[in-house]
């Protein structure tokens, strides 16, 4: 018999029913410490690719290896209890076939315990998000930029700024969310794009760089804290780590340089003779 735990974690089905609901909170986390936190106040954790920028300052998600997010996504299910644990699909991993995106996917689900994968593109991934689905792998799905396509579009662009574009970011909405996935994050695209596509699908949008009307919002956990160099437009700093940390360890260095620290209290003396 197993042993459940005392709280129940969120499911993909939970999400998708909350669509037109009470926003869904989301951030991203890699570590087992964050993660802790970011359970206590978010419905979803994305474990995304993005650590490859943020963990290994990486220039982009393109190198980022099925491994290095098995790795990040065990983590992150070790430090939460409550919220659904997504976690990303990373470039080359699924694009192959619908049969290689199967057998990553459940790899992932696997070895980490997550509770759905997280893919990039519309259209051209309707066919494999369907397959997904069909065999028990949750999805979500990632549209408007895209940042695993980072070298064929050149630029981490805002998507939908001009009118003409919008059919194809709509109709990419529409195939994802035809195919089954239970939700669909919104990459920066024009706000009144975001509001429409929301209105437009059966499933929760998740915004980042999108719109306030969005079913949901999502940002990367260091850029809103701060500790991120170089942030998007769409990000809004919600703490300023990044000076805190360099005065901790300022005071620290200063200490160990003036060798008064460790003070008493942070050493061990001798053990008392016949104790
Ligand atoms: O990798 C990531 O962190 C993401 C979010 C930006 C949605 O995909």
């Amino acid at each position: 018999m197993s042993v459940q735990s005392e709280v129940k974690r969120l499911t993909a089905a939970d999400i998708r029913a909350r669509k037109g609901g009470d926003p869904i909170v989301s951030l991203t986390a890699y570590h087992a410490h964050t993660a802790r936190v970011v359970d206590q106040h978010c419905d979803v954790i994305l474990v995304g690719d993005s650590l490859g920028m943020v963990m290994h300052g990486l220039e982009t998600t393109v190198p980022v290896t099925l491994d290095m997010m098995i790795l990040q996504g065990l983590a992150v299910m070790r430090g939460s209890r409550r919220a659904l644990v997504v976690v990303d699909l990373p470039f080359g991993s699924y694009e192959a076939s619908k049969e290689q995106a199967f057998l990553n996917a459940a790899r992932v689900m696997k070895e980490t315990g997550c509770g759905a994968v997280k893919l990039e593109g519309g259209r051209r991934m309707a066919e494999t998000i369907a397959f997904l689905v069909e065999r028990g792998v949750p999805v979500m799905g990632h549209i408007g930029l895209t940042p695993q396509a980072i070298n064929v579009l050149g630029s981490f662009r805002a998507q939908g700024r001009r009118e003409e574009e919008w059919d194809m970011i709509e109709d990419d909405a529409k195939a994802v969310a035809k195919a089954g996935a239970f939700s669909v994050v919104l990459e920066a695209i024009a706000e009144p794009l975001g509001a429409r596509i929301t209105e437009m699908v059966p499933i929760p949008t998740i915004g980042i760089g999108a719109s306030p009307a969005c079913d949901g919002q999502i940002l990367v956990l260091e850029d809103m804290l701060g500790l991120s160099p170089r942030v998007p437009k769409f990000v809004k700093r919600f703490g300023d780590l990044g000076p805190s940390i360099d005065r901790a360890v300022g005071a620290y260095a200063a200490e160990v340089r003036a060798r008064t620290f460790p003070a008493a209290e942070h050493t061990y003396g001798m053990a008392k003779k016949n104790a």
